[in-house]
């Protein structure tokens, strides 16, 4: 990491790559010095088609051409195509899509929804779970308040249950909790699979005592897993599913998916946005879906992942965790020694909130030739 020059007019908040990147195409970044670079970061999880796809630009081209922007309150055909389109893709029974424009954004309009129907006061989350910086998405994200969450104080009560404990829901989940939110695959947690044992006895729970279950699907939904969200990778389904990242390939846009039992709570004003729904995100969503579905990608998610944990414990790697293209390299050293290693030889990866854990988060893209040329990184790089 380096820091950034001192005469930079940016807010220096964010730990830099010694990368400056000019361009990207595919799975490739290239450098301003030259370099080019196989990633396997992708945007922290955004760039679920790689770089440039060309059906995907060609469709921002075309609604920008035709109609840049437009309020909620006019109806528009993209809008209700996307949010169709999502649903169907999905495949949950969550029919009803509520467009917002980033990842904390929705998780905070799910919780507030989660209140609102329930009339509670307190929620549940997992430990080392990660769900955004606004006030109610930070509350509910693991070691924030003693990191960087900054407000005086959060806005509702939050207990966080063990992620290997599924037997914990039964006594932390109780007649007082308006929601339970969980990622069902942890990204910055590790690349941390829950798992269907945990993900069963909340669903459990919730009905018992009436929760609002929220899936943040923020990181490991849109295809992540090689199923459209985690909660068709274990079978488990919330009553909401937050989606946000891949969504949009890099346009800015994440939406809410909602059951009929929060649908029909539903009033005019109930949730408001400016830029959410607006037809490019919506057109930006509607082709990443029709190119996952069109180029057959969660096929390809599934059989590249398997390669990658066939061939990549090597080197300074000792197992692999998480799901998909979620995976999470256990190492024997520091994970930031090995991710500079790689780094040295022109491969992009990431790191996570364990330090023993090197984040994998490439486009769905990705073949098993580039599993190759991480694998003959990882067995140079000393254990
Ligand atoms: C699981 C999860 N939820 C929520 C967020 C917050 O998303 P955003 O940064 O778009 O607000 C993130 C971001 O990394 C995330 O990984």
């Amino acid at each position: 990491m380096v820091s950034r020059p001192l005469q930079s007019h940016l807010a220096q908040v964010f730990a830099q790559y010694p990368i400056e990147v000019a361009h990207g195409e595919g799975v490739w970044l290239y450098a301003r010095d030259g370099r080019k670079i196989l990633d396997f970061y992708g945007g922290h999880a955004v760039a679920g088609l790689g770089y440039g796809h060309p059906r995907w630009v060609a469709a921002l081209e075309r609604q920008a051409r035709q109609m840049t922007f437009q309020t909620n309150a006019l109806p528009m055909a993209i809008r209700e195509r996307a949010a169709a389109r999502l649903a169907k893709f999905a495949g949950l029974g969550l029919d009803t899509v509520f467009w917002v424009n980033s990842g904390a954004e929705a998780n905070e309009n799910a919780l507030r929804l989660a209140f609102k129907i329930t009339g509670r006061g307190k929620t549940v989350a997992l430990e080392h779970g990660w769900h955004g910086r606004t006030a109610a998405a930070g509350a509910v994200t693991w070691g924030a308040l003693e990191k960087w969450y900054g407000f005086p104080r959060t806005p509702f009560d939050v207990k966080f249950l063990p992620r290997d404990q599924p037997a914990a829901a039964q006594r932390m989940v109780d007649r007082d909790t308006a929601a339970v939110i969980v990622e069902p695959i942890q990204g910055m947690g590790g690349a941390y699979d829950v798992g269907k044992p945990m993900l069963q006895a909340l669903r459990r729970r919730c009905d018992e005592v009436g929760a609002v279950l929220i899936f943040d699907e923020v990181q490991c939904g849109m295809g992540r897993t090689g199923a459209p969200f985690g909660a068709n990778y274990h079978g488990v389904v919330p009553d909401v599913v937050t989606a946000a990242k891949a969504l949009g390939n890099g346009f800015p846009v994440s939406a809410l998916l909602l059951s009929p039992r929060v649908a029909r709570e539903l009033k005019v004003d109930d949730m408001g946005t400016t830029f959410g729904g607006g037809p490019i995100a919506c057109a930006a969503a509607e082709a990443v879906i029709e190119i996952i579905e069109s180029e057959s990608l969660l096929a390809n998610v599934r059989q590249v992942s398997t390669y990658i944990r066939s061939t990549c414990v090597i080197g300074p790697v000792t197992g692999v965790q998480g799901a998909g293209f979620l995976l999470g390299l256990k190492t024997s050293r520091p994970a930031k020694e090995v991710q500079s290693a790689l780094l040295e030889r022109n491969i992009l990866t990431g790191t996570s909130a364990d330090p023993a854990v090197l984040r994998l988060l490439p486009a769905y893209i990705l073949n098993e030739g580039h599993v190759d040329q991480l694998h003959d990184a990882l067995s140079k790089i000393p254990a």
